[in-house]
């Protein structure tokens, strides 16, 4: 991609393009040259990798066409017919004029329909053998007679086939419209009641020929406003997904979706944000593509850049920093932080500030790098540790200042719609930063500082992690049969889903 819009925009900007395409001397094809650098430039510079990708399988298309034909057939209910009439001079009767009057629907049925995908373009919708029954009256008028009845009308082998195209919305929603329809009647027949059969012949062509244009006009506008009727759903995806006081979410497009022969993909940001101030951070989303995997109707891709977003703002916003006093530590350890228990390893603490309490702060100096590898989600932290004594007097005191790398191994899941966690701690690196207390051997505080991490850093981590965070949803979506699986650069969920109302 980098080299491509390279070379592009070298041999669009420079004159180059001039000598290799010869085309000096004719301005027409320059000016077209010109066009299509512009377009493609655009296109390059507008293009970025999302943080998160989303595709729909034939088997959510599946239930697409169910939620989809169950629609259409509310719509084709409502169809109305408007009263016709007609004339026909017999001799040697003279002229009959014919009405027909209060037409309408009885039932209509859709047993057979099938949705394909035509890369490119859309979404192919096709209904087949539909069937439709409707009754209204006849009126006949001849010489002095008037004579009238009723009449039963079955539509059968109907057909409609409608591809529905999918854009982005200047929101960056996805959204949909009909892009063609075609609907014919297959046959209608009719049968009448009341009057004498003759008359039946004399009308019969023409009522057919009437009421399946009537139709055919009314239901493609019908099938058009089904299709119009899922873009209010649509308009609820959250494009700004707040998670707490500190980040949100956006999971607005960055492209138009693609539609390929399997399946639809919607590429998204997938990026956390500062709550009211968007600062990129100094990384880029990575490309990935999800897997051909069919078995669930959707499939979200979650790359490590959205999880190293979130390290970025939480980081930058001071989030991940603790101050650990010894009312935090379990009751339960023998471990307090006192100056007597540091004291007994670093002999000049509990000299100098014997008897008094301790403080710690925990605090990230750099943003947690995730990284995703075959079931394997693992972050590596880069913390110092400030530990201080407490005066009697509320003064605190600077003892040390360590740096730490963590790396823990992070469990996700699916719940509801939100991604929750939890980690545990793998491994811990201290080294001295600064002493104020004279020079020390770190490895003394392992035993000290993987109990403080293990027993307050961790499970206060956990505990916000197990809020969870917001997945891209529409409406009242609901996700079942869900899966969490971790491959290599991202999180891959495959879902089925319903909608309730
Ligand atoms: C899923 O993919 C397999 C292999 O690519 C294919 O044979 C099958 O028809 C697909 N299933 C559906 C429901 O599209
Ligand atoms: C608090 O106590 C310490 C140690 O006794 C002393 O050095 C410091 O000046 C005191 N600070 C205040 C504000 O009284
Ligand atoms: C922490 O990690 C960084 C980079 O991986 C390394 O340069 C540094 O020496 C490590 N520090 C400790 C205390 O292990």
């Amino acid at each position: 991609m980098t080299l491509s819009a390279c070379t592009l925009a070298s041999v669009c900007t420079s004159q180059l393009y001039e000598l290799r395409f010869g085309v000096r001397r004719r301005p027409f094809l320059k000016m077209m040259l010109h066009i299509w650098c512009l377009v493609a430039l655009t296109t390059l510079a507008s293009a970025i990798n999302p943080g998160v990708k989303v595709k729909l399988t034939q088997k959510g298309l599946e239930y697409g066409r169910e939620l989809g034909i169950a629609s259409i057939q509310q719509k084709l209910r409502t169809i109305k017919l408007p009263d016709m009439s007609g004339s026909q001079r017999i001799a040697p009767i003279g002229k009959v004029t014919y009405s027909f009057t209060n037409m309408h629907i009885v039932n209509v049925g859709l047993p057979q329909s099938s949705v394909s995908l035509e890369p490119g373009a859309g979404v192919k919708l096709s209904v087949t053998n539909a069937f439709m029954s409707l009754n209204g009256n006849w009126r006949v008028k001849y010489f002095i007679i008037k004579d009238s009845g009723s009449f039963d009308l079955s539509v059968k082998g109907l057909s409609i086939t409608t591809t529905i195209a999918v854009n982005s919305d200047e929101t960056g929603r996805p959204t949909v419209s009909g892009s063609s329809c075609s609907a014919a009647v297959g046959s209608v027949s009719i049968k009448f009641h009341g009057g004498a059969s003759w008359l039946y012949n004399l009308f019969k062509d023409f009522i057919d020929k009437a009421l399946r244009s009537a139709l055919e006009k009314q239901i493609c506008p019908l099938v058009a406003d089904s299709i119009s009727d899922v873009n209010p759903h649509l308009k609820t995806l959250n494009v700004l997904a707040k998670v707490d006081e500190y980040a949100e979410i956006e999971y607005s497009m960055v492209s138009s979706p693609v539609i390929s022969t399997s399946s639809v993909e919607l590429s998204l940001k997938g990026e956390f944000y500062n709550i009211g101030k968007h600062q990129e951070p100094p990384f880029t989303p990575a490309v990935f593509s999800l897997p051909s995997s069919n078995d669930t109707m959707l499939y979200i891709g979650l790359s490590s850049y959205i999880a190293n977003s979130a390290g970025f703002v939480y980081t930058t916003a001071g989030a991940l920093s603790l101050y650990i006093t010894d009312d935090m530590i379990p009751a339960s350890s023998p471990i307090r932080l006192t100056t007597r228990t540091f004291g007994a390893l670093i002999p000049q603490i509990s000299k100098r500030f014997p008897g008094l309490m301790m403080k710690l702060l925990v605090k990230a100096v750099k943003s947690p790098v995730i990284a995703f590898e075959s079931n394997d989600a693992t972050i590596q932290t880069t913390a110092t540790v400030t530990a201080f004594a407490i005066q009697v007097n509320g003064t605190l005191s600077l003892l040390f200042v360590l740096n730490m790398n963590g790396s823990v191994s992070a469990q996700v899941s699916v719940r509801g719609t939100r991604l929750a966690g939890s980690v545990v701690l793998n491994k811990m690196d201290l080294t001295l930063g600064t002493s104020y207390v004279g020079d020390f051997q770190v490895t003394l505080l392992d035993t000290i500082f993987q109990m403080v991490l293990k027993r307050v850093v961790i499970p206060k981590i956990n505990a916000q992690l197990s809020k969870g965070f917001p997945l891209p949803t529409i409406g009242k979506i609901k996700l079942v049969n869900t899966q969490l699986q971790i491959v290599k650069d991202y999180m891959l969920i495959g879902t089925d889903v319903q909608f309730s109302g």
